[in-house]
């Protein structure tokens, strides 16, 4: 039906006649003459209509925005004055022969290049807001990413292999869904949190390399960067070590920016450990672009009469940190108040502070509602600690662990956003030595960090049983400016240990026959050491499109509960 995309035509068509398809993106009268930029995929062409041509010329002027139509017309210049260098069909234009509706279109529900269209309302519309340019762009951008990822794992010797939807549970810390079994009333199959039981039984399968761009289900609650239906790039491989993983795995981001950004994002990634990123960042996903952070201070804190910063630096679990704003002296009573209500959504029940006028004149050089209650020589190590100078302000956090991290850590990331501090355009960094697993207070039961198949890093089966709190995962999670994009680690391959692990998370011997019997015994017949990682195709596309949702990287993502059924 047409001779080359609207997007394609340039000065090397002129004088051909051409054939082109596509939505009317615009009609303008110009005194007699009509134009239509006519756009599809590729692009935009502008085709003049004249009045000499009288048929084609009233179809022409009957068009509205969205009509789908099919021109025929001779390739020209544009007359001087009128070239439009910000588009790269804009020295041409093509003069119109013929025109044909092939389909009319009501008023579409918003004009296409409205950047503030309520979310509700584009996604009503998905196949009008698919049209727009920047979703093209996106949706284009996910495909040339996938593709890439798959010649280069396939370059590897990566064996993509599909592994089943209708499944038992595996455990990746959310909710499954299941599906009920017609044949089988009153049973269920659950939809796959992660192929993670699949994949390590490919590798005692022999596969070596295995690889697979698979859809996730995860029932848990909507966010930027999370769906309940997402997509993961998932890998495990035999007879590697964590380091090995990494390398690889790290080439092949390396890889991915490259050919699709030209974007080099440096070698090697840095590569940090959990207690550092928590105590520097409040996180373990910190977005390294931004140069605030968190200095502790619990050992000077302990015994100041101040109750608020005492009580927790004595604690176990309790922490007092600083971090030092520089050049934030300037915030004003109100712009504090709004971070203290901010904070206070993570848990925090204050944000102490003191700003620094003059750092030359001792305590009259500083201002703070706390001052009172701490001796001067502590506030002068805080100083020197957090490396404060006039014209900052130093913030304080001071409660349990979570809270203090939860809430200065979110402070960090806001402050850095509303002050514009990020420098720098991307920062990888692999974050590794997590904890086995962490206590749950509510539940009163140790919970994973990751899944209960990640290897201890100590092959001591006793010790685990006895301090699950204390012992380190062969775990790495990939984080890239602030956004987790992938997780992995070393596997458990000794039954004896995976029934340990499992033990500690309350899941007696029966239970764990029951749900994971297949693995475990799988684990007798010959399991080679293996490990492997995921990665959020969602979360990946969604940075490298400088999108701020993996909302819109998705054909077609949720925003609404289910429909009942
Ligand atoms: P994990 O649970 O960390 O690991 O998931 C891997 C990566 O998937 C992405 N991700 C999500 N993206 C969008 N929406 C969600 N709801 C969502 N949940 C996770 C994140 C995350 O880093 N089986 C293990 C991997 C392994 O050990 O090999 C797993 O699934 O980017
Ligand atoms: P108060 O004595 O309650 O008036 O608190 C004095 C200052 O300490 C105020 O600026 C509070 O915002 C702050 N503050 C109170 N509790 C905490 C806390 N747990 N962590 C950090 N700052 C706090």
């Amino acid at each position: 039906m047409r001779s080359c995309y609207c997007g394609e035509i340039n000065t090397s068509l002129i004088d051909q006649e051409i054939t082109l398809c596509g939505w009317v993106h615009r009609r303008r009268d110009h005194g007699g003459v009509i134009f239509i930029d006519l756009r599809d995929r590729e692009g935009l062409a502008q085709i003049v209509f004249d009045p000499d041509r009288a048929e084609p010329f009233a179809i022409a002027d009957s068009v509205r925005n969205e009509y789908v139509v099919q021109i025929t017309g001779k390739v020209r210049h544009r007359p001087e004055g009128t070239v439009n260098t910000d588009l790269p069909t804009g020295e041409v234009e093509v003069l119109g022969y013929s025109i044909e509706i092939l389909n009319k279109a009501l008023t579409p529900p918003f004009q296409l290049d409205d950047e503030h269209v309520h979310d509700d309302i584009r996604l009503r519309y998905r196949y009008v807001d698919l049209r727009r340019p920047v979703m093209q762009n996106n949706i284009r951008l996910r495909s040339r990413i996938a593709r890439a990822l798959r010649d280069y794992l396939d370059g590897l010797g990566f064996l993509e292999i599909e592994t089943p939807m209708l499944t038992r549970a595996t455990p990746e810390g959310a909710r499954d869904y299941l599906v009920p079994s017609r044949t089988h009333p009153g049973e269920f199959f659950a939809l796959p949190q992660s192929p993670q039981l699949f994949k390590q039984l490919l590798m005692m399968s022999g596969m070596d390399r295995y690889y697979q761009i698979v859809r996730c289900f995860r029932d848990e609650d909507l966010r930027a960067d999370r769906q309940p239906e997402f997509t993961q790039l998932d890998i495990e491989m035999s007879f590697v070590n964590e380091t090995e993983i990494m390398d690889i795995m790290e080439n092949m981001i390396r890889h991915l920016f490259q050919e699709i950004l030209n974007i080099s994002l440096g070698d090697p990634f840095p590569r940090m450990g959990y207690a550092e990123a928590v105590q520097r960042y409040g996180s373990d996903r910190p977005d390294l672009r931004n140069p605030l952070e968190l200095v502790e201070i619990s050992d000077l804190m302990a015994d100041v009469e101040f109750k608020v910063f005492a009580e927790p630096a004595r604690q176990d679990n309790g922490r007092v940190a600083a971090m030092r704003l520089p050049n934030g002296n300037t915030l004003t009573r109100k712009q504090i108040d709004d971070y203290t209500d901010y904070v206070g959504r993570f848990g925090a029940r204050g944000l102490a502070y003191i700003k620094i006028n003059d750092i030359d004149q001792g305590m009259e050089g500083l201002q703070s509602p706390i001052l009172k209650f701490l001796p001067e020589d502590k506030v002068q190590e805080v100083l020197k600690r957090t490396g404060a100078k006039t014209g900052d302000v130093v913030f304080f956090g001071a409660d349990k662990n979570k809270v203090v991290n939860d809430s200065l850590g979110a402070l960090r990331d806001k402050l850095g956003v509303d002050l514009d501090l990020i420098q720098g355009d991307w920062a990888p960094v692999w974050i590794c030595d997590f904890p086995m697993f962490e206590y749950n207070e509510q539940e009163k039961r140790w919970d994973p960090l990751h899944h209960p198949f990640t290897a201890p890093q100590s092959d001591n089966i006793e010790a685990l049983k006895q301090d699950p709190g204390s012992g380190l995962s062969r775990a790495c999670d990939l984080v890239l400016t602030g956004s987790e994009i992938g997780g992995g680690s070393i596997r458990i391959h000794n039954p004896d240990m995976q029934m340990a692990a499992l033990d500690v998370l309350d899941i007696g011997e029966e239970e764990a026959k029951e749900k994971f019997g297949f693995l475990i015994n799988a684990l007798e017949y010959g399991c080679p050491p293996h490990g492997g990682i995921a990665f959020g195709l969602d979360r990946i596309v969604m940075l490298m499109t400088g999108s701020s949702s993996i909302r819109d990287v998705i054909a077609f993502p949720k925003t609404r509960p289910p429909v009942a059924c």
